[in-house]
């Protein structure tokens, strides 16, 4: 059987991780051989330099220079262990991957979108996800969930600052440019919207899965 690639996208709290189980119960469910991961991170090389991306001590980095470690930690990533396992026949799921840095870096911080597109070709070249799910959510209920989520999980010690802190102004680019990615390949990347109850959402995606297993 055929391994697959498929990469779920969106902002904070769209409700990528839950969806990203909800696929992998689908999967399973068939037999399938299904890896749960994310990015930045997915291997040890990629998830050290994912604390240099995310910690609040990880460094002051350029945006070349966060370019190139986003990059760097994504061909460990792919080469070690996203395309041997879909050789394998097994159905790799990531949380986030370069959807992620084009929708941040280059349309919420304004990074050159043609340099991410030259180091991507560079990093990857032709390989790309198989099906990519954009969770789509106004803003204002993104940040709602994912505060939400923050509040159930305090009292954990939680180093990681991710991108939350940042301006509702840039949570509005970080949307529009997920809906751009979608509109220049349709083929590959659907957006769902992403507001109904996690059942409604999981039936829209299992609806695509279904089309991509029997296309
Ligand atoms: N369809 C939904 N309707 C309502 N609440 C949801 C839905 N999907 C997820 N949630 C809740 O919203 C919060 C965020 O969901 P989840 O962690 O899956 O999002 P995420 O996109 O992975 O967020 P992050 O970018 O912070 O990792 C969780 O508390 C989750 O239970
Ligand atoms: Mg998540």
């Amino acid at each position: 059987m055929r391994g697959l690639f498929i990469t779920l996208e969106g902002g904070e709290g769209a409700g990528k991780t839950t969806q990203a189980h909800r696929m992998k119960e689908y999967f399973e469910l068939q037999g399938r051989e299904v890896i749960l991961t994310r990015e930045p991170g997915g291997t040890p090389e990629a998830e050290k330099i994912r604390a240099l991306l995310v910690q609040r001590d990880g460094g002051n980095w350029t945006p070349t220079a966060e370019c190139f470690l986003f990059f760097a930690a994504r061909v460990m990533h792919v080469e070690t262990l996203i395309k041997p396992a879909v050789a394998e026949g097994k159905i790799v799921i990531s949380d986030r991957f370069t959807d992620s840095t084009v929708a941040y870096q280059g349309y919420g911080h304004g990074f050159d979108l043609n340099v991410i597109e030259q180091v991507r070709q560079i990093a990857l070249g032709d390989f790309e996800p198989d099906l990519t799910f954009v969770l789509d959510l106004p803003v204002k209920e993104g940040i709602k969930r994912s505060m939400a989520q923050k509040a159930v999980a305090s009292g954990a010690e939680n180093t990681e600052d991710r991108f939350e802190k940042l301006d509702t102004s840039f949570h509005e680019r970080l949307r529009h440019g997920f809906l751009e990615i979608a509109k220049f390949e349709p083929k590959r990347v659907k957006v769902i919207d992403a507001t109904q109850g996690v059942d409604g959402v999981f039936k829209k995606i299992s609806k695509e899965l279904s089309m991509l297993l029997h296309a």
